[in-house]
């Protein structure tokens, strides 16, 4: 299978038409929460934004957000809901279709980028790189990969005939002397059963 423009979008364009309920519940990232509530906002960049939980939760928590996905329905649909909120929210965001196998962020330009479950063509500790090389000194990288294989059954997940980031990538991405590791782990994922999340998050201190 092959997870390009073509196929996001026209994913996009079914799960919104057939389950905008659905699509209206999912609530935001808790990896995210959990992770970033305690940082102080600034110039933030979700990559990979898809509908825009994470975007919208991060403006809704004072971040002015640059929210990149190849999927323009994913952005419409992410910007009309931002509209719907309020302009204080909209305001706060730049919709950008971008795609992230080739889209680079301006230099050492946000105080934190994210990006969550996002498989790209082409090397993931690439991306990695990429994406770190938007942060600016003391910012932070937040980066999380559904796993393909569920270690409590050895089964293959539903991420499994993707490449998302893990642990082991994310270090080989990033240079040591330049990034402090605060999480670099696996975690449970919010629906049981459906494996776990390499859940990361760097601080660059140079
Ligand atoms: C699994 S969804 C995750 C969306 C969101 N980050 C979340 O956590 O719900 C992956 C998203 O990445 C986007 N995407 C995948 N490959 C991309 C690429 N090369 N460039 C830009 N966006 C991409 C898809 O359109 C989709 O919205």
């Amino acid at each position: 299978m092959t997870f390009d423009r073509a196929y996001w979008e026209q994913l996009w364009t079914k799960t919104l038409r057939e389950h905008p309920d659905k699509v209206a519940q999912r609530p935001p990232n808790a990896h995210l929460i959990a992770e970033v509530a305690g940082l102080r906002p600034g110039r933030a960049l979700d990559a990979g934004c898809g509908h825009g939980a994470e975007t919208l939760w991060l403006a809704a928590h004072g971040w002015k957000v640059t929210a990149v996905d190849f999927s323009a329905s994913a952005l419409a649909h992410g910007q009309s809901t931002a509209e719907a909120l309020g302009a204080d929210i909209a305001e706060r965001i730049a919709w950008v279709e971008g795609d992230l196998a080739v889209w680079t962020p301006p230099r050492d330009h946000f105080d934190l980028v994210v990006c969550l479950y996002v498989h790209v063509a082409g090397s993931v500790e690439d991306m990695v790189r990429r994406m770190a090389s938007g942060v600016a000194p003391g910012g932070a990288l937040f980066m999380v990969g559904h796993r393909p294989i569920d270690p409590a059954t050895g089964k293959p997940t539903a991420a499994a005939s993707q490449v998302q980031v893990s642990v082991e990538s994310a270090a080989a991405g990033l240079d040591p002397n330049g990034w402090e590791r605060v999480v670099a782990e696996e975690r449970p994922r919010a629906v049981a059963g459906t494996g776990v999340d390499a859940v990361i998050l760097a601080r660059r201190v140079t």
